[in-house]
């Protein structure tokens, strides 16, 4: 029965550390994908309202604020390298200025969706609830790239 024991501890033991940098590697890889699909998402909004198709550029902003939700919880301590991360250590230093911004730019693009139909000018509200957040954060918060 010890014997068993230890052999569980020590096999424990041994996957644990393969198993959490596996872990670092899909948390990295999936917030870098959901950044990408952010901005795919946002070009898709500019040329959707060029071209005034208000409706459907709606459920877009409304995807791009949930993602940013679920980018909150992908910024745990054990993330802060590898896999070409472009995340600064600033981020865990000043977490909650991070987290902040991240729900404002959720918070920002939901009234976008709210507020896009009484809107006259499309280049300006977008440049305001949606680009700034972008550049704000990044200057902050990302690596030069
Ligand atoms: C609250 C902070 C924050 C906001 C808001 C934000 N980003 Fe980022 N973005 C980051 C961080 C941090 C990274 C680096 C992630 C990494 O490499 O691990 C990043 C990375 C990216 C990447 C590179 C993804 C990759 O494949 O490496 C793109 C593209 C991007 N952001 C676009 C945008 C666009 C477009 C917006 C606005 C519509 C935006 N981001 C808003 C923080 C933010």
């Amino acid at each position: 029965m010890k014997k068993l024991i230890f052999t569980l501890i020590f096999f424990v033991g041994l996957s644990l550390p393969i198993h959490s940098n596996q872990n670092v590697e899909e948390i990295i890889k999936g917030r870098k994908a959901m950044f990408s699909e952010n901005y795919q998402n946002a070009k898709k909004i500019s040329i959707l309202l060029k071209s005034k198709r208000i409706e459907e550029a709606k459920p877009v902003m409304e995807k791009i604020s949930t993602n940013y939700k679920k980018l909150l919880n992908y910024f745990p301590e054990n993330t802060k390298e590898g896999f070409n991360t472009e995340a600064l250590p600033s981020i865990w230093e000043n977490k909650d200025e991070f987290n902040a911004l991240m729900q404002k730019a959720s918070d920002d693009m939901m009234k976008l969706a709210k507020t896009v139909d009484t809107v006259e000018d499309f280049r300006k509200i977008q440049k305001e609830l949606m680009w700034n957040n972008c550049s704000s954060c990044h200057n902050r918060f990302r690596a030069p790239h």
